[in-house]
């Protein structure tokens, strides 16, 4: 481990944290299970294939799709799905877990990942909001109600080519209407809501905000966005984890009191954590 990555002034930031009594909020994007072996969604793995054409995560997760062609879209989420499964919490994962420990209350994971590692490695729900839905949950894919569902049993590992079979598609209806059901996660093209996706919980966080962390994120979605904006213009400290630049570390850069922890978050957040520990 590199064990270099918090520079005088994110410590400086770190400690004004623990002498206050604000909330630390991590909004994480997918970088932080890339480690964990989950392709990022801007990555070059992200494409699906249905007869001779390619299609991005962009084409495939949307509603219009799902209307067109419910089973592709079930397919390419159940192998999504498997994926996640197959996959284990990293060092970033656990290193989120314990600021939960450390901190309570005074703690918010905004996750926009779906995969389910930040509750599989034993984040709470009630301190979770998952903004983006989750692979653990279907709901009717006609909206005859709100009801969230467990993913149903019976449905096996799928990879790329896998289809489904008559049976695994009658487990795939809504158990109220009998409708096809839908994955339980944000497409591009529909809204936040409070309802599903704590839109009005994660502004209301920010509320108190005293540490900002964005970690594995590439920026390009609308609520993130506007939480970011947030902890910029009223001079939250923020910092941002990411080995690249992005739009993030850029608005953390031009923030009051910004930085970017420029690294892999399975090595940046341990850091952070044992510094936090060792200092309180
Ligand atoms: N540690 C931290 N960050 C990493 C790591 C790592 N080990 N590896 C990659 N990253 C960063 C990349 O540099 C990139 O900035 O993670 C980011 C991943 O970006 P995206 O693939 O765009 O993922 P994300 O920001 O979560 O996408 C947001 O868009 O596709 C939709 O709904 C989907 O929730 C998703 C949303």
């Amino acid at each position: 481990m590199n064990p270099n990555h918090l520079t005088a002034y994110a410590k400086a930031l770190l400690s004004e944290f623990l002498e206050g009594e604000g909330r630390i909020i991590i909004l994480s994007g997918a970088g932080i299970s890339a480690e964990s072996g989950i392709p990022t969604f801007r990555g070059p793995e992200g494409y699906w294939r249905v007869g001779s054409q390619n299609y991005k995560p962009q084409d495939i997760g949307t509603f219009a799709m799902f209307q067109q062609q419910p089973e592709e879209v079930w397919k390419w989420f159940l192998f999504r799905r498997t994926v996640c499964q197959q996959a284990k919490p990293n060092a970033g994962h656990h290193a989120v877990v314990e600021l939960e420990q450390m901190f309570g209350d005074r703690f918010t994971l905004i996750t926009q990942n779906v995969d389910g590692l930040h509750l599989r490695a034993g984040n709470s729900l009630d301190r979770t909001y998952l903004i983006h839905g989750s692979l653990e949950f279907v709901r009717c894919g006609a909206e005859c109600t709100y009801n969230l569902y467990a993913f149903p049993d019976g449905i096996a590992p799928k990879d790329r080519e896998s289809d489904l079979s008559p049976e695994e598609l009658e487990l795939l209806r809504c158990p109220n209407c009998g409708e096809l059901t839908r994955p339980h996660v944000l497409w591009f093209d529909e809204y936040y809501n409070e309802e599903y996706f704590s839109f009005v919980s994660a502004h209301e966080a920010m509320n108190d905000c005293t540490l900002f962390i964005t970690v594995g994120t590439s920026g390009a979605t609308n609520l993130p966005n506007q939480l970011a904006m947030k902890a910029r213009h009223e001079g939250i400290p923020f910092f941002d984890v990411n080995p690249v630049e992005n739009r993030f570390s850029e608005m953390a850069l031009k923030s009051v009191r910004g930085v970017h922890l420029q690294g892999p978050s399975g090595e940046v957040l341990p850091e952070l954590v044992e510094w936090l520990k060792a200092k309180s």
